[in-house]
C-alpha cells in the first residue's frame, strides 16, 4: 500500500517536472516587479524617426526635467531604432561611432544623474525596421550588453523575423524575456508586434504588448482604439495593452495630430490604461501639449493602482466610419476617490450632444440612488451633480475632440 502511494507520489511530482519543462515558455512570468502602472515617459521615434544622437539623448533627459515632467512621472528616456551600427567578432553589439561617440553607457549614466530612466530598442528578427542589426539568435549577448550599459527599459520589435507564427513570436520572445531576468537587472520589457493576439499571452512575456499597427496619423489613432477595445481583460498591473506612444500637436516633428486629436489621444490613452510615452518635441514643448501631458487629473488616471483597462460602453469601430461617437469608461480605486472616468469622443464632422444614459450610467454600476458629481478633468471643474436616470450629457467639439470626467459618489 505505502508502495503504491510512494510510487503514485513520484509519477504525480513526474508529471508536474514535465509540464512544467513543456510548458515553461509561455507560463512562467517575466515576473520583474516593474510595470505596476503603465510606463511614462518619452520615445525618440516619433519626434525624430531615424536621425538620433548621443546629444538628442541627452538634450531631451535635459528637457523632461527643465519641463517639470519627471515629477508628473515621466521616468523613461527611450531611444528608439537606427542606435545600432554592427556586431563585433564576439557578437557584442555595437552603436554608431559618429552619432553616440562615447558609447551607450555614457548616454545612460548621464540618463541617470538627472534621476530618470534609460530605454532602448532592438528587435526580434534578423534586422530592426530601419535595417539595423536585430536580436535574433543574439538574445542573451545582447540582454547582457543593455544590462551592462545600464538600461532599464527595452523595447523590442518584429520587423524581419525569421517567421510571424504565433508560436514563433511568443518563443522568441521568451527567449529574450528569459535573457532579461538572467541579467538580474529589472528592465521594463515592452513587446512591439503590432498585433491583438499578443494580448491574452503578453502578460507572460512582458510589461506591455503593443495590439496595433504604428500610429502616425488620426486614422491609425482610431485603428489602435478600435482594436484595444475588446482587450481590457487581459492588462493588469504589470502588464499592458500598448496602442503604440503618444502623437503631439507640434508639425516640427515627424508625427503630429491637431490639438484636440492629440489631446484625445492622451485622455483615452489613460483611460484605456496605456502607456504614456511622449513623442512630441521634448527638447521644446509648444505651450499646449506641455499643458496636454502635464494634466495631473488624467495622469492619475493612467496610473491607477487597480490598473483596469476601461472599456467602450456606448458606440462601436470609429475606423470603418461605424460609428460617429464613442463613450468609454474606467473604473478607480477608492485610494483615488473612486468611482469612473468617462471619456466621450466625437470623431464626426459637426458639433455633437453626447449621452451617457441611464443604461450607460447602470453600466459603471453606480446605485439607481446614487448622486452622482462630476468633474471635468480638462476645464478643472465641478460641474455638479446627476442622478443616474439624469444622464449626462456633453457638448463635444467635432473631428476627434473629446470630454473626459471624472464620476464620484462624493465630492472630489
Ligand atoms: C516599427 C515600430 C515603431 C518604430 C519603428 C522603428 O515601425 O512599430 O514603433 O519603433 O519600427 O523603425
Amino acid at each position: 500500500m505505502r508502495h503504491t502511494a510512494t510510487r503514485g507520489l513520484v509519477v504525480g511530482l513526474g508529471l508536474v517536472v514535465v509540464a512544467v519543462v513543456f510548458c515553461g515558455g509561455f507560463v512562467a512570468a517575466l515576473d520583474n516587479g516593474i510595470g505596476l502602472t503603465p510606463a511614462m515617459g518619452y520615445n525618440t521615434w516619433n519626434d525624430f524617426r531615424c536621425n538620433i544622437t548621443a546629444q538628442d539623448i541627452m538634450d531631451a533627459a535635459d528637457a523632461i526635467v527643465r519641463q517639470g515632467l519627471d515629477k508628473l512621472g515621466y521616468h523613461y528616456v527611450n531611444m528608439d531604432d537606427c542606435w545600432a551600427q554592427g556586431r563585433y567578432p564576439n557578437g557584442t553589439i555595437y552603436p554608431d561611432p559618429v552619432a553616440f561617440p562615447n558609447g551607450i553607457a555614457a548616454v545612460a549614466d548621464y540618463v541617470h544623474s538627472l534621476g530618470l530612466k534609460f530605454g532602448i530598442y532592438t528587435d526580434r528578427g534578423l534586422l530592426t525596421c530601419a535595417g539595423r542589426p536585430g536580436s535574433f539568435g543574439f538574445e542573451a549577448i545582447d540582454a547582457q550588453t543593455y544590462a551592462a550599459w545600464g538600461v532599464d527599459y527595452l523595447k523590442e520589435d518584429s520587423c524581419w523575423a525569421p517567421s510571424f507564427s504565433h508560436d514563433f513570436a511568443f518563443s522568441e520572445y521568451s527567449k529574450m524575456r528569459d535573457a532579461l531576468n538572467a541579467t538580474g537587472r529589472q528592465i521594463y520589457f515592452s513587446l512591439c508586434g503590432w498585433n491583438t493576439w499578443y494580448s491574452p499571452v503578453g502578460y507572460t512575456l512582458g510589461n506591455s504588448w503593443r495590439i496595433a499597427g504604428d500610429c502616425n496619423e488620426w486614422p491609425s489613432v482610431l485603428n489602435a482604439i478600435d482594436k484595444n477595445a475588446p482587450l481590457s481583460v487581459n492588462a493588469k498591473p504589470g502588464g499592458w495593452n500598448d496602442p503604440d506612444m503618444l502623437i503631439g500637436s507640434d508639425p516640427v516633428t515627424a508625427a503630429y495630430l491637431t490639438q484636440d486629436q492629440s489631446r484625445t489621444m492622451f485622455s483615452l490613452w489613460s483611460v484605456m490604461a496605456a502607456p504614456l510615452l511622449i513623442g512630441s518635441n521634448i527638447r521644446n514643448l509648444s505651450a499646449f501639449d506641455l499643458e496636454t501631458y502635464s494634466n495631473t487629473e488624467v495622469i492619475v488616471i493612467d496610473q491607477d493602482p487597480l490598473g483596469v483597462q476601461g472599456v467602450r460602453i456606448n458606440g462601436s469601430s470609429l475606423s470603418d466610419g461605424n460609428s460617429t461617437y464613442n463613450i468609454w469608461g474606467r473604473p478607480l480605486s477608492d485610494a483615488n476617490g473612486g468611482g469612473w472616468a468617462i471619456l466621450f469622443l466625437n470623431n464626426g464632422n459637426d458639433a455633437a450632444s453626447l449621452t451617457c444614459d441611464q443604461e450607460c450610467i447602470s453600466f459603471m454600476d453606480f446605485d439607481a440612488s446614487s448622486t452622482i458629481y462630476i468633474r471635468d478633468v480638462w476645464a478643472h471643474t465641478n460641474n455638479g451633480t446627476v442622478t443616474p436616470s439624469e444622464g449626462i450629457t456633453v457638448n463635444v467639439p467635432p473631428q476627434g475632440a473629446s470630454v473626459t470626467l471624472r464620476l464620484t459618489t462624493s465630492q472630489l
